[in-house]
Parts: structure tokens; C-alpha cells; sequence
């Protein structure tokens, strides 16, 4: 019996798969340092999980509206209004993590053999789930030398009659990179002159390390851009709330209208008592959310600072989200013992294997040379691995 055609393109997670490894090595007693998870090592906050705890009690425990409860599409609205976003809460569907959300956009725009254009190092699974709606993905590769960030040559360089979308995320995972109102302007325009949708990744908006800097979202540049653009977010981020799976697409009236009748027909509504828990972090939540950012802060100052110190290794300073992408390329060439490093994914085995330390190499993130460190993890871990990874590379190189 033969499996679909997407069955066999769709790869696991590489994140998912590493943290599988980390937990096994961790129950046979090996204290591993897992800087692989892309997700807050923080406790909820005590009022979101109050208010889940009422809505228990409450028995809100039935079906919900499928684009979400009003209390919070609303809620979700007005979040994005600090983005200069204005948004009905009629726009707003409500979803199972942004990763559903992406889903949801993806199929609502996509018909078997579009193209869409994904500047790498990309989140992996971007690809995947673009497949999985029969897009094709085009990646296009951005330089470090300007800061990762594509540029509108590049994307017509990767523009084709069957692109139908461009994807941008910012702050980026895995880079940290963020773009610059006139950049991000510029490629509206381009998306705008080419009639192309724009998938716009905000999930880390919140996490940006500049007083000066507020996050721009692509959709307040314009109405002309905003009309084809979806805007993607959600709380696992800045809220410590990655189990609750909460996440949202922002978009026009007829993208929203056809993102609702699909989750309709798939998932129905998310978790209802998640979504009154959501509303408790949007409204009651934003001093815990200020917190952990500032905690961010400090374990990004402190980490980049002891990589920048190590031999062989640098990386560009992330402006947000909560991950270091270090350049390994001095390391490659060269055997550690039995092993011969000649990738990123090399570094990283030795790492695993001898150092106790997880990373994801770059080839995850469609890019050469590169680890990518998560920080968000707890100082003791962070101090610990750095001291691993210094270790690895003075003993060896
Ligand atoms: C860039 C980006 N987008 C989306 C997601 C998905 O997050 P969630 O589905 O938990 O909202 C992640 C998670 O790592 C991410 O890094």
C-alpha cells in the first residue's frame, strides 16, 4: 500500500528530533545542555493559568466559535494595535500555535505547483508545511554580510510567473536578525508590484533587544501592502506559553473568512479553556511578558560576549528573538578523534557526543557553517555550555 506524495516529502521536525535525543540522554543520567529548544524555559504566568483554572471551574469546556472566542480575537486585535496594526477582531482566526496558523495560510493561498520565495536560514518548518498545502518552496540564500536579511535583488533573482507568496520573519529564527522599516517597505513594494501574498512570521514581535527599536510589522506600511499580507503570531514566545498552543493569523476579510472555513473543517476551535487563558496574557499578563524579555536580554548580552571570546567562533549580535547563530566554518577541515568534522552537522555531533552540549546545525535552517544556540534556558545551563562549547574548541582546534 503506497503512502501520499506529501507523506514522503514531509522530514520530522530536526528540533523535535534533537530534543528526543537530549531527553534519552538525559534519562540513561547525562547531564546534557540542551541549547536546541526553541521554547521559554519560564513558567506561565500566574494569572494566565488562573484564568484557565476558572474556566475549568466555569465548565467553559465546550465548543467554541471555530475562528476563536470573540473575548480574545478582540484581544488579539488590540495587541496589534501597538504595531500600528488595525485589525477587526473579525480578521483574526485563532489557531493551534502559529505553526497551525502558517498551516492555515499556506492552504488558503496555495494551489499545487505555486512557488513560494523562503530567505534562508529559514525556521524549518516553513518548508515542509508548504509543502504539505503543494506549494514548492524557492529558497534564497541571504549573506551575513548584510546581516542575513534578503533583499529585494535577491527576491527578484528568485522570482518567477508561478511565484505566488514571499515569506519574511522577523525577528528571525535562527539569526536574530530584524529588518528596518525601509527595508521591510521595499519589499512590500515588490511584493505590491509583483501581486504577491506576503507571509509575515511575527511570533517573536515582542522579543526585540532595543528600547529604540519597536517591532515593525510589514502590514503597517501601506494599505496596499497590508491587503496582501497575513500577518502570523501567537503566545509561546513571549508568554512562556509554547503547551497551551495558542496562535492567530491577522489578514483581509476574504483571506480571514477562508482561513476560518478550513480550520472549521480540521480543527475545529483550539482548546477553549487555552483561549480564556490567552485573553488573561494578553490583558493581565504584560508586566510577566516585560520580565522574561529583560531576562532574554541579559542571557543574549552574556552568551554572545563569551562566544565572541572564543577562538574560531563569531556570530553577528542578535537584535531579537532568543537564539545566536555562530559561525563554525574555522573549525571545518579538521578531525577531533575519531571524528572528521567537515560540516556544521559534524560540530554538532562532537558537541553532543563528547561535550553534552545540543545544538541545531544550520542545515535545519536551509544555511552552511552555522550552530544555532537557543538561550532560552536558564543562566546555570547557559554558563555551563558556553564553558562546554570552550572547552570543545580549545582542546581540539
Ligand atoms: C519562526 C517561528 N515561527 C513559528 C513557530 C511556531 O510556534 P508555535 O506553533 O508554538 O506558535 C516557531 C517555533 O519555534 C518559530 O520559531
Amino acid at each position: 500500500m503506497k503512502l501520499s506524495k506529501i507523506a514522503s516529502v514531509v522530514c520530522p521536525s530536526p528540533t523535535l528530533t534533537m530534543a528526543s535525543r537530549v531527553a534519552a540522554k538525559r534519562e540513561s543520567g547525562v547531564d546534557v545542555v540542551d541549547f536546541s529548544a526553541g521554547e521559554p524555559d519560564f513558567n506561565t504566568p500566574d494569572c494566565v493559568k488562573k484564568a484557565a483554572v476558572q474556566a475549568l471551574e466555569e465548565n467553559f469546556t465546550h465548543y467554541t466559535p471555530y475562528a476563536g472566542i470573540y473575548e480574545l480575537r478582540k484581544a488579539f486585535a488590540e495587541d496589534l494595535k501597538k504595531y500600528k496594526l488595525d485589525y477587526d477582531a473579525s480578521q483574526i482566526v485563532v489557531s493551534n500555535g502559529s505553526k497551525h496558523a502558517l498551516k492555515n495560510a499556506f492552504a488558503a493561498i496555495l494551489d499545487a505547483g505555486d512557488e513560494v520565495i523562503v530567505p534562508a536560514p529559514y525556521w524549518n518548518s516553513y518548508i515542509d508545511i508548504i509543502k504539505m498545502c503543494s506549494g514548492v518552496p524557492v529558497v534564497v540564500k541571504t549573506k551575513r554580510s548584510n546581516g542575513f536579511r534578503v533583499t529585494v535583488d535577491e527576491l527578484k533573482a528568485a522570482f518567477s510567473e508561478k511565484t505566488k507568496a514571499l515569506l519574511i520573519n522577523s525577528p528571525n529564527n535562527p539569526t536574530g536578525m530584524v529588518y528596518s522599516e525601509e527595508e521591510l517597505r521595499e519589499i512590500g513594494n515588490f511584493a505590491v508590484q509583483n501581486d504577491l501574498f506576503i507571509i509575515s512570521d511575527e511570533i517573536y514581535n515582542r522579543l526585540i533587544y532595543s528600547k529604540k527599536l519597536l517591532h515593525c510589522s510589514i502590514a503597517s506600511l501601506g494599505e496596499n501592502i497590508k491587503q496582501r499580507t497575513i500577518v502570523i503570531g501567537g503566545l509561546s514566545k513571549s508568554y512562556a506559553m509554547t503547551g497551551w498552543r495558542v496562535g492567530f493569523t491577522a489578514s483581509n476579510t476574504e483571506v480571514a473568512t477562508a482561513i476560518a472555513n478550513i480550520q472549521s473543517n480540521s480543527t475545529s476551535n483550539i482548546n477553549s479553556i487555552a483561549q480564556k487563558a490567552a485573553v488573561a496574557a494578553l490583558t493581565l499578563a504584560q508586566d510577566d511578558a516585560e520580565a522574561m524579555l529583560k531576562q532574554f536580554e541579559h542571557r543574549r548580552d552574556y552568551i554572545a560576549q563569551r562566544i565572541s571570546d572564543i577562538p574560531f567562533l563569531s556570530s553577528l549580535l542578535p537584535k531579537g528573538a532568543f537564539y545566536l547563530f555562530v559561525d563554525v566554518s574555522k573549525l571545518l577541515g579538521q578531525s577531533v578523534g575519531e571524528y572528521r568534522i567537515e560540516t556544521a552537522d559534524d560540530v554538532a555531533e562532537v558537541l553532543f557526543d563528547k561535550y553534552n552540549v545540543a545544538v541545531v546545525p544550520s542545515g535545519a535552517f536551509g544555511y552552511e557553517d552555522h550552530i544555532r544556540i537557543s538561550y532560552a534556558t536558564g543562566m546555570r545551563d547557559i554558563v555551563e555550555g558556553v564553558n562546554r562549547i570552550e572547552r570543545f574548541v580549545k582542546e581540539n582546534f
